[in-house]
């Protein structure tokens, strides 16, 4: 037994649950009767990594030893050209786990409100949590829709944060252009909404919009995780 005292940790850590990332392939394949498996859970790609993106890093791997830009000027360049925005509206991360992790770590504060649709992303409410924020969970109606009056309303009061998944993982439901407009109205201007598209390909593209449509339009804080742009950083 040490005679030291015991590490003084962030006490919001404890009311923390480890996270569940899902099974492996191998933990699936291993189960009995298992003989044909699709993997959406973690929207990898079963095709493999386009042939462009494996001959980059092999490139890449001759130069481990050197660090890269730290400001990935290069790529925010290529990503605002995609995105149709400037490079300086481009941050980017070690995918968006990262950036959901940076960006508490960068805006929350012990109490600050945050308004999330539930189920969704758990490493939403993760990362808010650890910051001492105080999570506000906007439940499905009982017929399992999302509950777009409850969500505006909680939206019009100010909040540190919105951040919610369009589409919603795992609910698989999603907010259509006009719910994301009478969202992007009920804002209030205090508040950063923070949209995470990263199961974009699961929408349907006739009741769907992207955030970074309206962005043009838009004239309250806004930061969007385009699976798009992802998949360029990736
Ligand atoms: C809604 C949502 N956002 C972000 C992520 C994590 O994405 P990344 O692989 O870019 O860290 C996930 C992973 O399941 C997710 O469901």
């Amino acid at each position: 037994m040490s005679d030291h005292a015991p590490l003084a940790l962030r006490p919001e850590l404890s009311a923390l649950t480890p996270y569940n990332s899902g099974l492996t392939q191998e933990e699936v394949a291993a189960r009995p009767g298992v003989t044909k498996i699709a993997k959406l859970g973690s929207n990898e790609n079963p095709y493999g990594a386009a042939p462009g993106v494996t001959t980059a890093v092999a490139k890449a791997a001759s130069q481990l030893h050197l660090y890269p830009d730290p400001s990935g000027h290069d790529l925010c360049v290529a990503v605002a050209s995609l995105a149709g925005v400037t490079p300086d509206q481009v941050v980017l991360g070690d995918g968006s786990e990262d950036l959901l992790n940076v960006l508490a770590r960068a805006l929350l504060q012990p109490g600050d409100r945050v308004i999330t649709l539930y189920p969704s992303f758990p490493l939403h409410e993760d990362y808010a949590l650890m910051m001492g924020a105080a999570v506000e969970r906007i439940d499905l109606t009982p017929e399992g829709e999302i509950d777009l009056p409850a969500l505006l309303a909680a939206v019009a009061r100010p909040a540190r944060l919105i951040l919610l998944s369009n589409p919603m993982n795992p609910a698989g439901l999603w907010l259509d252009p006009a719910a994301l407009d009478q969202l992007m109205a009920a804002q209030h201007p205090e508040t950063l909404l923070c949209i995470d598209e990263a199961y974009v390909e699961y929408t349907d593209p006739a009741r769907y919009v992207s955030a970074l449509e309206r962005m043009a339009e838009h004239d309250k804080p806004l930061l969007g995780f385009c699976r798009k742009l992802r998949l360029m950083s990736g």
